[in-house]
């Protein structure tokens, strides 16, 4: 099976009122380990490469290790993404390079520069057969060294999403309703609320059509313990409560983004495993425990929050 566009995927995703987990990769174990989880629970899956996973990783290798996984799991749909395509050219250059998905990130310009420029995006990717996800709304968070504040993030507004949608002709609309980039989201005791009025709102306005949410790791406490046991030193965060996410699901969100998640898991398993024994220096014996976390946690997300066992 070659490499799918996210299209068939979301139209069962709205229709099943379950989610396509996005998960960032930028290194073999992490490749390996959500396509294998993926593969054992039958889910369609999509992977996500930024624009810091192919300065660190190149390219040509992490589509050579999406094309392996393939390979290695043959029953299950695999989507190949760019995440937070910040221009023409950067989205241009993983069109021609094998990708099946990009995203032009223009939720920084005023609306009409973003049409603008996912408009362009759109029109070359379609002429190949590629799918895009635009931005509309700013999250709170870090991505890419870029980071927004709390109070310069601004929820979607639902009134432009109709006419955002038609005039740049893209495939998927990620929204900002509360859910925030990195490990740092929110205070610990605080009460983190998405905000489903908006996004049943925006529901309404482009029935059919499928929602993305960004920023919706969940930052599982267990693994931010294991760390700062063995030597690290995270402050305490909160992330998206899961059943939030799993309501979202239900709804016209068709991919739900996770990243940090992942890295913790794959941290805690490293940490834990150089602490217990010092005199480790095999990278397979540190690694293969962090990329087991790294399986558990795409397995609970696909069976616990996304919904998408079964469904490939
Ligand atoms: O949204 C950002 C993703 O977590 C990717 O992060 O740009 O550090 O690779 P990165
Ligand atoms: P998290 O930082 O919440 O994992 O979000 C990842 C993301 O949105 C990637 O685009
Ligand atoms: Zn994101």
């Amino acid at each position: 099976m070659a490499l799918v566009t996210t299209t068939e995927m979301f139209k069962k995703a709205y229709e099943g009122g379950y989610a396509i987990g996005a998960f960032n990769v930028n290194n073999m174990e992490i490749v390996q380990a959500i396509t294998e989880a993926a593969g054992e629970l039958n889910s369609p899956i999509i992977l996500q490469v930024s624009a810091g996973a192919r300065k660190y990783a190149n390219h040509t290798y992490l589509v050579k290790l999406v094309e392996a996984a393939l390979i290695e799991n043959p029953n299950i749909p695999i989507a190949l993404h760019l995440d937070h395509g910040a221009d023409f050219e950067i989205c241009k250059s993983c069109i021609d390079g094998g990708f099946t998905s990009v995203m032009i990130d223009g939720s920084h310009f005023p609306f009409e520069e973003n049409i603008e420029v996912t408009k362009k995006v759109v029109e070359y990717a379609h002429a190949h057969g590629v799918v895009v996800e635009a931005e509309l709304g700013r999250l709170a968070g870090i991505e890419d060294d870029v980071k927004v504040s709390a109070e310069d993030s601004s929820y979607t507004q639902p009134d432009e999403v109709e006419e955002f949608v038609s005039r740049t002709g893209v495939d998927s609309l990620a929204i900002a309703i509360g859910t925030s980039h990195g490990a740092f989201k929110f205070k610990p005791g605080t009460k983190p609320q998405l905000r489903f009025d908006i996004l049943h709102e925006i529901e309404k306005r482009i029935p059919g059509f499928p929602i993305v949410l960004h920023g919706a790791s969940s930052v599982p406490q267990e693994y931010v313990k294991i760390i700062n046991a063995n030597g690290g030193a995270l402050k305490d965060a909160i992330g998206v409560p899961e059943d939030q996410l799993r309501e979202a699901a239900r709804s016209a969100v068709c991919k739900i983004n996770i990243d940090s998640d992942l890295r913790l898991g794959l941290t805690a398993g490293i940490r834990e495993t150089l602490f217990r024994d010092p005199s480790i220096f095999d990278p397979r014996d540190y690694l293969k425990v962090g990329r087991a976390n790294v399986k558990a946690v795409v397995a609970h997300k696909i069976k616990d929050v996304l919904g998408s066992e079964g469904k490939a």
